[in-house]
């Protein structure tokens, strides 16, 4: 048996990894869960998996479910502290889906236990970058995407060697202003841009998908994962969102994965590997789907993927410094209080203003996401 904590387990990637255990249970145990004050959902997780510990990051949330399971043989942590306590917990392979830098103190402390990632967190590796893939590289953690369009690069890169790649291809659905005008678009309301056309997502990674911020946010996922100069990783929209991605090679073959736009192989995937098993998806129908469409990215209507490039150039603490200025402006989006396309501008503004002010070691990344969280939020207060 293998056994799994699942970092995040309320959430959408979290259940897909439970509708994929499901299929599984003679394969898998799930040991831990981690979440953040979702206590209903963990209350019927534990009843249906018998977890062995249940760590939530809001204390009054876990009075509630030690209320409600008073016999429970589950071990029940609390605090900001719960999540990384039960990463570090000896298991095969650790699921990391917190959403946001909150996931960082995690997946770092999931990697210095040795434990097997699957990665679904993108924003901690944004925030950790390279320094947090050659922690893991030194202690021999491998660390296996699920981000689709990681997944499917990592596939992809399967087919040759790390000499013989020219390119890598990242796709994009183009979420749901990919037709509308700019004007449209600074008109948006959140419900709007919470509906995508292809994807089932949390809250974050639905507006970051209407901005184009999470493709920026992929790129530099990318750049870190699979070692490429942010000049050599393309952008590409495919409306339909079945190309997951793809890797050039230097003899002209381009080889893409390709798959209907469901979590569930990604993130089985990424707890099975290195086999494949059963996700519950069925292939995609090429005859169904008849053709493959492809756009290029309009820069105006999405400027947040230039600016991910331009962070990514500069270095340092361009890529948190994205990152945490990103995570301001959707919750101010979400609340209301900021038009859509202003979403890039205060990533630009807080680029401009911030960089090089949160640069330290890999144990200093919680801190300074934290700095660079207050240091955003004050320039959004002082822009309105
Ligand atoms: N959804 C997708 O299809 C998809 C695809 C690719 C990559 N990703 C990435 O996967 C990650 C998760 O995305 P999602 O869409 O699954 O998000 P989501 O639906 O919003 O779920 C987030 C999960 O994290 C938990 N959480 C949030 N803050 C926490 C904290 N401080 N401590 C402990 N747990 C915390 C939440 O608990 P509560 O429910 O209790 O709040 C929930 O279980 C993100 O980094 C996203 O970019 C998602």
């Amino acid at each position: 048996m293998l056994s799994v904590t699942i970092l995040g387990v309320s959430g959408s990637i979290g259940s897909s990894a439970l509708q994929f255990l499901r299929l599984h249970r003679d394969t898998f145990t799930l040991k831990n869960i981690a979440l953040r004050n979702d206590w209903r959902s963990a209350l019927d997780i534990r009843a249906e998996f018998g977890c062995q510990a249940v760590g939530f990051e809001d204390s009054r949330a876990a009075e509630m479910f030690v209320r409600h399971a008073p016999n429970t043989r589950s071990r029940v942590l609390s605090g900001p502290e719960a999540a990384s306590e039960l990463a570090s917990e000896p298991v095969d392979v650790v699921l990391a889906a917190i959403s946001g830098s909150a996931g960082f103190p995690s997946v770092l402390a999931a990697i210095m236990a040795g434990n097997r990632i699957a990665l679904a967190n993108k924003e901690s590796l944004v925030c950790g970058g390279a320094p947090l893939l050659e922690l893991a590289a030194s202690k021999g953690v491998p660390v296996i995407p699920v981000d689709s369009e990681h997944s499917a690069i990592f596939q992809c890169l399967l087919a040759g060697t790390r000499q013989e790649v020219v390119s890598l291809l990242l796709t994009a659905s183009g979420g749901p202003f990919r037709t509308a005008s700019i004007e449209q678009m600074r008109r948006a309301t959140p419900e709007q841009a919470l509906a995508h056309p292809n994807w089932r997502m949390g809250l974050k990674n639905t507006i970051d998908s209407a901005t184009l911020a999470n493709k920026g946010l992929e790129l530099i996922e990318a750049a870190y994962l699979f070692g490429c100069d942010e000049g050599k990783i393309d952008v590409l929209i495919n409306p339909t969102s079945v190309m997951h991605s793809a890797v050039c090679y230097r003899d002209g073959s381009m080889v893409a994965q390709l798959g209907r736009p469901d979590m569930r192989v990604a993130v089985g995937y990424g707890l099975s590997w290195p086999a494949r098993l059963e996700s519950g998806v069925e292939a995609l129908s090429l005859s169904e789907l008849g053709a493959l469409a492809f756009e290029t990215v309009d820069p105006d209507k999405f400027p947040s993927l230039g600016l991910a490039r331009s962070a990514l150039r500069a270095g340092g603490d361009g890529p948190l410094l994205f990152n945490a200025a990103n995570e301001i402006a959707v919750k101010a989006f979400i609340s209301g209080k900021l038009g859509l396309m202003r979403i890039p501008a205060l990533i630009e503004t807080c680029l401009e203003r911030g960089a090089g002010r949160f640069t330290g070691g890999l144990p200093d990344v919680p801190v300074l996401c934290r700095e660079a969280l207050d240091f955003c939020r004050a320039e959004l207060a002082g822009q309105s």
